[in-house]
């Protein structure tokens, strides 16, 4: 697989990383996973826009990647990945310096690495369709989680509890309100009404939470930002979770406890069908890319900035 590495496309196995990386050292770092359907890059803008905004609460040396936009696409087309579902995993990092707390003076260069991958959407597929279990777990994480850091411990250690409970997904709680899964963002359907948590520096701003509100919005559902409690969550008739791969998912089971009738609902199965057809317009609007023969380049290294 062919892979960018400060500023060099290069095969993947072939980067090599300091071991003075900050973003090894201390998780002093930033990413984004960005899906692509055959023809289309999702919403890639808003993913950069959700990096500068890490970028400039992390102050690190540049506050700007849009320019990566371009040099994820054609990442794509360099691995024949253009006709095809897979995904772009973008990693900034404050760069490298020798192992110190402070910011390094003068500023470190950051380590910028983006390599795409296939994605075989066939197990998220049916997660859609039949729903998932999902467990709650007390939120131990820090308090800017709207930062898209790589210090996921905490994410990692309670979807490692969901899998050992057979579940799909945990969902984190704080002071009694459901905020978001580890991987996802997180609904709920109370009389018709989808409630999902405000955005504060407690959740990331999901692009995929973005674009389904917008949806509920096109669809005349009624959305109202504020906390979900854990109280009130039985009353609930929904729950799903939305994200990059997860879509839009239905939580069936929470803790063991069926969700309403204990199968995918009708507000999340409106906004699976919308959410479909929005990506076959897009897919639509969105330039050929054609396909280029393995090894070539279509940006030059002099072109990258
Ligand atoms: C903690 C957290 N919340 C929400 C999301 C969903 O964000 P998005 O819709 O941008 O994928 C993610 C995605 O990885 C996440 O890690």
């Amino acid at each position: 697989m062919t892979a960018y590495f400060n500023g060099r496309f290069m095969e993947k196995d072939e980067i090599r990383i300091s071991p003075d990386d900050r973003g090894f050292l201390f998780s002093d770092s930033l990413y984004e996973v960005i899906r692509h359907y055959p023809g289309l890059l999702f919403r890639p803008e808003a993913h950069i826009r959700r990096l500068n905004h890490g970028a400039a609460h992390l102050r690190l040396a540049c506050r700007d990647f849009s320019h990566l936009i371009p040099v994820a696409r054609d990442l794509i087309r360099q691995n024949h990945l253009a006709d095809q579902d897979a995904l772009v995993y973008i990693q900034v990092t404050r760069g490298t310096a020798p192992r110190n707390h402070p910011f390094p003076d003068p500023a470190s260069e950051p380590t910028v690495y983006i390599c795409v991958s296939c994605f075989d959407p066939a197990v998220k597929d049916r997660q859609r369709k039949t729903g998932i279990h999902a467990i709650t777990v007390p939120d131990i994480r820090w308090a800017r989680c709207d930062m898209k850091t790589t210090g996921l411990t905490a994410n990692v250690l309670a979807c490692q509890q969901a899998a050992e409970n057979k579940a799909g997904e945990a969902i984190f709680v704080r002071d009694g309100v459901l905020l978001e899964g580890t991987h996802s963002s997180f609904m709920a359907v109370f009389d018709d009404t989808v409630i999902t948590a405000p955005l504060s520096n407690y959740i990331l701003g999901g692009i995929t939470r973005e674009t389904v509100l917008d949806l509920c919005r096109d669809l005349d559902i009624r959305v109202l930002q504020e906390p979900v409690y854990e109280s009130r969550i039985h009353l609930a008739s929904e729950l799903m979770v939305t994200g990059t791969t997860t879509e839009i998912t239905p939580i069936t089971t929470l803790n063991t406890r069926p969700v309403g009738n204990g199968k995918p609902g009708p507000v999340a199965k409106a906004l699976q069908a919308a959410f479909a057809s929005k990506i076959q317009q897009l897919q639509k609007q969105a330039p050929w890319f054609s396909p280029m023969k393995k090894g070539e380049n279509s940006l030059k290294l002099s072109e990258t900035p």
